[in-house]
């Protein structure tokens, strides 16, 4: 993760790197630095904590150069303390580097330059690339590049200052992204465009293995022959809404609130004169040849496939499966051209999601991405995109991005089922019509967030909870236990409700906090035996279900109604009540919302 930034122009740099760390934060926050460079001196401030520390830190500090590179942290080797955090230097300080990324070998390359002679301050795999840098560096930079990527194993993007070009920024990437961008104003690096949109749309994305040189006269490419290279930069469209937090309290609570319009607007997005999904023209002529669909993503993007699947599954008629990246990309799922993989991401530079990705490329299957941020990664790699219409997400926490990524999923499968004549047009439109419902559903349980503002009491006092579900109720608790955990700190297990005595049972304590969701039909009567089960057992339960199953739950304490809505839909409007319910349990636990600990925005690295 960590992201990465340097400047180089007529202006201050300090207050460029500042700003540019705070639209990266995202990519972590454990800690922040910057190193400018003053005449032939370099200057490193860097501090453990958020970016409003290291703020902080230079607060009274008057750095004049108009040259530097910038740091924030999520950290992999060694704790997030003031000595690991970058700008790290090597021995003599001649090279400063920041670095996102992580490399593999760093212990036994650091074990050789130890036995070389070579010193090192911090518990950091960066700091033996900065010590790699003086080792082969002869005068040219370049070369002196070139054999490092040689020994270096993992992936890495660096912006990189040597005392003996003062005016001068390196940046070179593997594996991580590296993006540079030129203004009147001067010449940046940025991990995303994120960072680079206040100054300039025209950004050039780093090819792999590739090195740029800024300094006053412009930018220079390089391939990894050392070899001078032409590149055209790409236009980045602005993001419509803003990142403001506006008068909410936190950008979570506001994100939830966008959803009725994120949900419009990317079913609109997606449908032009009655068609579905026309962007996908070319892909859609495969449909009959497919013989398997893939969902692959990473945590609540891996829950938006397993929803995925079952729909697919359910209508489509076709052998589907739903995997965690870090797992596909390292299984042995059988991929060809008979394969479909949909790669379900909201920042689209997921390291793991990227890696399946290039595998199922690499193994001839058909790719399909489902994206938030234009532009990514994942969005130039695959074949075809989906974006989901959800503009910036800045909480931590995913919400609208992932309705959004439902909402996606699910015009997928109808036009699929449709085009591979699994399901007749009629019926098609039938189930169209209960989509274009969805958005005034979800606004309904945003108006009565009183009542999960009043069921978080069953979370209170206790440390873990679990989650229950069957079939697509099973995906949602899923989603309903990682977001408890990750903004809450409450340790909860989302488990099939079917699974319950097979094992997990005998944890079941009196008083635990079970949160039973049963909105597929078909399965209530099995759901409510379930629940009966566990209650028996002491469990507090709170049952998530539909207004239509109203009078069979009369007499049941906890019961969170959710509007109707067909079993193939239900998953998003439950998403919707467990985000509420797991934003209201960690405000009332004083929990830091929208940056919750040890986690960042976008995992860049595996
Ligand atoms: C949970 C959450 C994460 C992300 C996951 C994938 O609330 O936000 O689990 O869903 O890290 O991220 P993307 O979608 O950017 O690939």
């Amino acid at each position: 993760m960590c992201g990465i930034i340097g400047y180089v122009g007529k202006n201050k740099a300090v207050p460029y790197l500042i700003r540019g760390l705070e639209h990266l934060e995202y990519r972590g926050y454990d800690s922040s630095g910057i190193a400018v460079m003053e005449g032939n001196e370099v200057i490193t401030v860097k501090t453990s904590g958020r970016i409003k520390d290291l703020k902080n830190k230079l607060a009274g500090i008057d750095l004049t150069a108009k040259c530097g590179i910038g740091h924030t942290r999520w950290a992999t080797h060694g704790e997030p303390d003031d000595i690991n955090s970058h700008p790290h230097s090597s021995m003599t300080g001649l090279f400063t580097i920041v670095h996102n990324g992580i490399i593999e070998n760093y212990l036994s390359l650091k074990k050789e330059l130890l036995s070389e002679g070579f010193t090192f301050k911090s518990s950091t795999d960066t700091e033996v690339i900065a010590n790699l840098l003086e080792k082969y560096y002869e005068g040219d930079m370049l070369s002196a590049l070139n054999k490092c990527r040689r020994v270096l194993t993992g992936s890495y993007a660096l912006c990189i200052l040597c005392r003996d070009f003062p005016d001068t920024v390196y940046g070179t990437r593997k594996g991580s992204p590296l993006l540079c961008g030129k203004s009147a104003g001067g010449i940046f690096f940025s991990s995303d465009t994120v960072a680079l949109l206040p100054y300039t749309r025209d950004v050039f994305s780093l090819d792999e293995d590739e090195t740029a040189i800024i300094n006053k006269k412009g930018i220079k490419f390089f391939g990894n022959d050392g070899e001078s290279k032409e590149k055209k930069s790409e236009r980045v469209s602005l993001p419509e809404q803003s990142a403001d937090k506006g008068d909410f309290p936190h950008f979570m609570l506001k994100e939830i609130f966008e959803q009725p319009r994120v949900l419009k607007s990317t079913l609109d997005s997606l449908i032009k004169n009655g068609e579905l999904l026309p962007d996908l023209r070319e892909l859609k002529k495969s449909f009959f040849a497919l013989q398997k669909i893939c969902f692959v993503g990473c945590g609540s993007a891996y829950h938006a496939g397993l929803a995925g699947k079952i729909l697919t599954e359910k209508i489509g008629n076709i052998t589907c499966i739903a995997e965690t990246a870090s797992e596909f990309r390292y299984g042995n799922v059988p991929l060809d051209n008979k394969t479909l993989c949909i790669f379900i991401s909201q920042s689209g530079e997921t390291a793991d999601t990227l890696a399946a990705l290039l595998k199922a490329k690499e193994k001839k299957a058909r790719t399909l991405s489902v994206i938030n941020v234009r532009g990514s990664s994942i969005a130039r790699e695959s074949e075809s995109v989906i974006y989901t219409e959800a503009g910036p997400e800045i909480a931590v926490a995913t919400t609208k991005a992932y309705t959004a990524q439902l909402i996606c999923l699910y015009l997928f499968a109808l036009c699929f089922a449709h085009e591979r004549w699994q399901i007749k047009r009629d019926e098609r439109d039938r189930l169209l019509a209960e989509l274009r419902l969805l958005p005034a559903k979800a606004q309904k349980i945003i108006d009565e967030r009183d009542k999960a503002e009043l069921f978080c009491s069953l979370f209170d006092g206790k440390d873990e909870g679990w989650f229950i579900g069957r079939g697509s109720d099973y995906a949602s608790a899923m989603e309903g236990s990682l977001k408890m955990k990750e903004i809450s700190y409450i340790n909860t297990g989302a488990y099939p409700a079917g699974e319950l005595k097979h094992g997990t049972i005998s944890l079941l304590e009196k008083g635990t906090p079970l949160v039973a969701l049963c909105c597929e039909d078909r399965l209530f009567p099995k759901a409510f035996a379930n629940i009966k089960e566990v209650k028996a057992r002491g469990a507090r339960v709170l049952i998530l279900a539909k207004e239509k199953n109203a009078r069979e739950l009369s007499d049941e304490e906890n019961v969170f109604l959710l509007p109707d809505t067909p079993d193939e839909f239900s998953s998003l409007l439950q998403a919707v009540a467990l985000q509420l319910l797991s934003y209201y349990t960690a405000l009332k636990r004083g929990c830091d919302i929208d940056k919750p600990k040890n986690l960042a925005k976008s995992v860049t690295v595996e």
